[in-house]
């Protein structure tokens, strides 16, 4: 196992649109071990996917088991992910690995009906609420080569820098 670099925007392969998985195989298993590794690395992140590290195929990671009183399956592999269904909408503030310095404000459905398979191939359906069902659409977003910065209603009003810890100096003198 090892953990991978993680591509920052404006990186392009981060606009690429991945390809499905067809052979479920130990080369499928291996990446999806590195993938968690790197997930769990530091910030640990809810979700990541298969295009962050540069491999582009339809696989993300999801938990939100850790977030308190939020409805959620646990830990997910979904490999060539789909939405069947859409419900609702609402606004929520979200982050990404591979934009670092930035949080945004992102329209999401709050429900949705998701159809994917394991590694092993084997095809499961999820309803998904809240967000488990927000980090599942940001997460399928990579897939399709877009970050949630494509997303916010307004560059200008919906996007926060995340707040940069400073080392305590003194204050700056003035050049004269
Ligand atoms: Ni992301």
């Amino acid at each position: 196992m090892a953990i991978l670099k993680v591509l920052k925007l404006p990186d392009p392969r981060l606009k690429q649109v991945s390809a499905p998985v067809e052979s479920f195989d130990q080369a499928v298993r291996d990446l999806v071990a590195d993938l968690e590794e790197t997930r769990l690395a530091g910030p640990a992140a809810v979700g990541i996917a298969a295009p962050q590290v540069g491999v582009l195929r339809r696989i993300i990671i999801v938990d939100v088991s850790t977030r308190p009183k939020t409805p959620n399956h646990g830990h997910l592999v979904l490999i060539n992910p789909e939405i069947l269904h859409w419900e609702g909408f609402a606004i929520g503030r979200e982050g990404c690995l591979s934009v670092p310095d930035y949080t945004g404000n992102v329209i999401r459905a709050t429900h949705i009906r998701l159809r994917a398979q394991d590694l092993d191939g084997v095809e499961h359906l999820y309803e998904m609420e809240g967000f488990e069902a927000r980090a599942v659409q940001h997460e399928m977003d990579h897939l399709d080569g877009l970050l949630f910065v494509d997303r916010v209603v307004s560059r200008r009003t919906d996007l926060y820098r995340r707040q940069v810890h400073q080392p305590a100096v003194f204050p700056r003198v003035k050049a004269q």
